[in-house]
């Protein structure tokens, strides 16, 4: 399973993301926005920000546009927004090119924009909107990436931007192995490889490179963990990173790919023993003028 954008991977995950959140940021950022925002949710996926953000921003109208260059994963957002008020029991419809869901509280609009964040930020028309998301993107942009797009938000009246899950380089197995040290350094060193975002993507160096862009440009930024904390409930996920460190750090160094097997391999059979858990950290982080 690739870890980044796979669709199961990214379904899988969302539970994850979802308590992992930080609320009061979400709800902070809910408050800056006026009544009826428009909200750009970048490197969107199958919508996942929409459905866990749109009950935190007070309800009400809402307008988002989802941005995502894999045409695959936005094809699936309307299917994967359509079960998510299904199981709320809301009124959806397609509508003019857009998805729309009712309740009686809130309308929520959702339009699909493929579009790739490696063109200029400018093409995205950030003036046009209320506020600015994006879930477990920042982590592969490249430095030079985030300091063009921040001083296109600079250029843009400086809008709030909810940017969270930004891999922050934590990880914390309940049960120690030996090698978990070796093999972390060389997931984490896969991580910094180019993801098509104008260079070495950050990895778990983009909180504090984020944090220091947004300050730099006049931004005042809160931040608040927000760790995937994966319990035995949720073996799928824990054993579904096993094979996505293993499977980098061998990328990373093919000679010790028999090392980092017998590693997985032995993380495999920790995983189901009683109590067995595994923390992710991240980073959520709210940016407002
Ligand atoms: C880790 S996934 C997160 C998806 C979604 N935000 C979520 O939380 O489920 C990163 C997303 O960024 C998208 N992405 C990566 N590079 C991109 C680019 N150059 N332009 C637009 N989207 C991109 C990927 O296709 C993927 O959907």
């Amino acid at each position: 399973m690739n870890l980044d954008f796979d669709p199961d991977w990214l379904r899988l995950r969302e539970p994850l993301d979802d308590a992992a959140r930080a609320v009061g940021l979400a709800w902070a950022f809910g408050r800056i926005l006026p009544t009826h925002p428009m909200i750009i949710d970048l490197g969107a996926g199958t919508g996942s920000n929409v459905r866990q953000l749109a009950m935190k921003l007070g309800r009400g109208e809402q307008d988002w546009t989802l941005i995502e260059k894999d045409r695959k994963l936005l094809a699936k957002a309307p299917g994967e927004i359509g079960r998510w008020a299904d199981r709320n029991g809301w009124e959806h419809k397609e509508q003019r090119r857009a998805y729309m869901i009712t309740c009686d509280d809130m309308a929520v609009r959702v339009e699909m924009r493929s579009f790739d964040l490696s063109q200029d930020p400018a093409e995205l028309g950030l003036n046009q909107y209320d506020g600015v998301t994006a879930k477990a993107l920042f982590d592969l942009v490249s430095a030079a990436w985030l300091d063009r797009f921040v001083k296109e938000l600079a250029g843009c009246g400086f809008p709030p931007l909810l940017a969270t899950l930004i891999v922050d380089g934590r990880v914390e197995f309940s049960i120690a192995d030996e090698d978990d040290a070796f093999v972390l350094e060389r997931f984490h060193a896969h991580m910094g490889r180019a993801k098509g975002l104008g260079g070495p993507a950050l990895g778990p160096a983009a909180p504090k490179a984020l944090v220091a862009s947004l300050t730099a440009a006049g931004y005042r930024v809160e931040t608040a963990q927000a760790d995937w904390k994966i319990g035995p409930k949720q073996i799928a996920a824990h054993l579904a990173m096993l094979e996505g460190y293993a499977r980098a750090a061998a990328e990373q160094e093919p000679a010790a790919s028999p090392r980092i097997q017998a590693w997985a391999a032995r993380r495999r059979d920790l995983a189901s023993e009683q109590g067995a858990r595994l923390m992710v950290g991240h980073l959520d982080l709210l940016a407002r003028r």
